[in-house]
């Protein structure tokens, strides 16, 4: 049984969702930018974003832990994992509201769950999944030190089209390679974020 927990780094606290976070998500899903590439519903309402919320709040840290990603303690964005214990693998997928754009924040947020996973969760590989097109993502999975493995043509269907998919992963060894060189406790992706990130139990606990 895996405990909820809160991650903080430099910039932003990583904490479990809660019931009464349904205004970020609610406002984040009417930016075109945001579900471009995104299989969401399209107008999405209030029902959907509570929904949303409440399948996060329920979620068994064991196999799909997911932490709102909190600036100055407003909600921002979401990072999530489904966890493969069979395999010592997971896929994390990742969102971050529009107006927090290009700051570095979804990096930051991301190598912190990458270090939870390989070092707290003791997984040996975590992968990352996005649309061909979604540069702003494989962008973010590259510089977080994922590596590409696979183009997948024509590979699902959003909104009705055709869409091809990249897939990226990461392995254990490469993450504490990268760790170790850059000698600060984080990997070498570009955010200028260095401080170690700090883990502590959730103190909501459902
Ligand atoms: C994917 C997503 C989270 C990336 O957000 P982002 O803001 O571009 O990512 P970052 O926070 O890491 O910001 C990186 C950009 O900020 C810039 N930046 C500014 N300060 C920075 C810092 N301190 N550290 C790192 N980058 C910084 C970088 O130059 C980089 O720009 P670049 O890509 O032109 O090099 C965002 O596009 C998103 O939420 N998309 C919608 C949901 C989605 O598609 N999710 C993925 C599903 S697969």
């Amino acid at each position: 049984m895996t405990e909820p927990i809160i991650l903080s780094t430099a910039r932003l606290v990583l904490r479990p969702w809660q019931p009464g976070d349904i205004e970020a998500p609610f406002t984040w899903a009417q930016d075109e930018r945001f579900w471009r590439f995104l299989p969401l519903p399209v107008p999405y309402t209030r029902d959907d974003a509570l929904e949303f919320v409440e399948s996060r709040v329920t979620a068994d840290w064991s196999v799909a832990p997911a932490f709102a990603v909190t600036v100055g303690g407003a909600v921002a964005g979401d990072v999530n994992a489904r966890v493969e214990r069979e395999h010592r693998r997971a896929e994390i997928g990742y969102g971050l509201n529009p107006a927090h754009w290009g700051q570095g924040y979804a990096l930051e947020a991301v190598e912190a769950v990458l270090g939870w996973l390989f070092e707290t969760m003791g997984l040996e590989k975590v992968i990352a999944r996005a649309d061909a097109a979604n540069r702003g993502s494989w962008r973010l999975m590259e510089r977080a030190g994922m590596e590409r493995e696979a183009l997948h043509r024509s590979h699902r269907v959003l909104r009705g089209e055709r869409r091809d998919e990249v897939v990226y992963g990461l392995l254990r060894r490469d993450w504490l390679r990268a760790k170790a060189d850059a000698g600060i406790g984080r990997p070498a992706g570009r955010a200028n974020t260095n401080e170690r990130t700090s883990q502590r139990p959730a103190e909501n606990r459902r």
